[in-house]
């Protein structure tokens, strides 16, 4: 009986690829050969090409003996196949979501955004997205959470001042490190990598991303999707403010809205004729695995925060139809 196996062979710097035609005598058993070194092992008699035969006495000489090598080949073989199976299995399960601390706000995303998520704070100016995300990353340090802001426009002290005027604690969590603040950054894509490499956040903002490269541009960036990888692997929750030239009234999306697994989208309007003043709203536009409504909502600047209130337009007062996350 033939039998033609295509292997894999994996090495620590180079993928190469090694087909080795094995003549298989008849009544052994091909799966024995895979087996752990524990069991009994079986003999193999191969024909190869002289150039698969060429690839593997190459890799002999680094693993020791041929029969090892063929082995190791066809484990990686099942492993790969194995692997793939886990993945899917693992998907179906409960995706694990992320407290933002926000009253109100995990509500409307069945219960938080999911780990691991990028998600777009995005809207008009002076509209609370800073706000919003230095609160998302108190409730990751109130839970032992380490985080870190990297602001593109604003200092060190102007974040902790507005902090401050919260009564958010952060002077604290700086000095116990849970928490990075790097104001008014010029860091480096390879430097933003390596401080995300040392400081193994769990929650990560960016302010804003207009500012550290080209929004019409980004999907293209190959900088921001070193970032990005970086990002993913380790399963950061991430908030990245963007800039908008128009509120919610338009719809107009720019490439990161696209690109980001969530949209957060923020603005102030007046919202009925004789109001004098213009009211802050919050849209969920965008959540990749999570069921939204799409509906603005109103929100107000407590001393404590921020803190969503009622769908904008209904004249509907909160019986405490939201639980506060903290
Ligand atoms: N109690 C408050 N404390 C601080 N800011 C408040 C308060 N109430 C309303 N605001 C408004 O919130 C805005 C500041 O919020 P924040 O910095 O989070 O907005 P932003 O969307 O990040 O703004 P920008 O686009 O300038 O970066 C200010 O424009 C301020 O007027
Ligand atoms: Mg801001």
């Amino acid at each position: 009986m033939f039998i033609v196996l295509l292997a894999c062979l994996i090495t620590s710097n180079k993928l190469r690829t090694l087909v080795l035609i094995i003549t298989v005598k008849q009544g052994v058993n091909i799966s024995s050969v895979g087996e752990c070194s524990m069991r009994s092992k079986q003999p193999i008699h191969t024909t190869l090409s002289a150039e698969a035969m060429s690839i593997l006495e190459r890799y002999e000489q680094e693993m020791g003996a041929k029969n090892v090598v063929l082995e190791h080949a066809l484990l990686g073989m099942d492993k790969l196949r194995f692997k793939e199976k886990i993945d899917t299995q693992s998907m179906s399960r409960a995706i694990k979501r992320v407290r933002t601390g926000i009253f109100g706000f995990d509500e409307l995303v069945e219960g938080g955004i999911p780990e691991g998520f990028i998600v777009a704070v995005t809207g008009t100016p002076g509209t609370g997205k800073t706000t919003f995300s230095m609160q998302f990353l108190l409730e990751g340090m109130m839970n032992h959470e380490k985080c870190i802001f990297f602001s593109f426009e604003e200092k060190v002290e102007q974040l902790i001042k507005q902090s401050i005027r919260y009564g958010w604690n952060i002077g604290e969590y700086l000095q116990k490190g849970y928490l990075e603040i790097f104001g008014f950054t010029m860091l480096s894509t390879e430097e933003i990598i390596e401080i995300i490499e040392t400081f193994k956040p769990k929650r990560i903002v960016f302010d804003s991303l207009n500012i550290y490269t080209d929004i019409t541009e980004i999907r293209k960036s190959s900088q921001w999707r070193n970032i990005v990888k970086v990002i993913k692997d380790k399963k950061i929750t991430c908030l990245a403010i963007t800039e908008k030239k128009y509120g919610l009234d338009v719809k107009e999306y720019d490439d990161f809205d696209f690109m980001a697994d969530g949209i957060l989208f923020f603005d102030k309007k007046l919202m009925h004729e004789l109001d004098v003043q213009k009211d802050y709203l919050i849209e969920v536009q965008k959540m990749r695995l999570t069921k939204i409504n799409e509906i603005p909502y109103q929100f107000i600047f407590s001393d404590n925060g921020i803190e969503i209130k009622s769908p904008a337009g209904l004249k509907v007062t909160f019986e405490k139809h939201f639980v506060s996350s903290r």
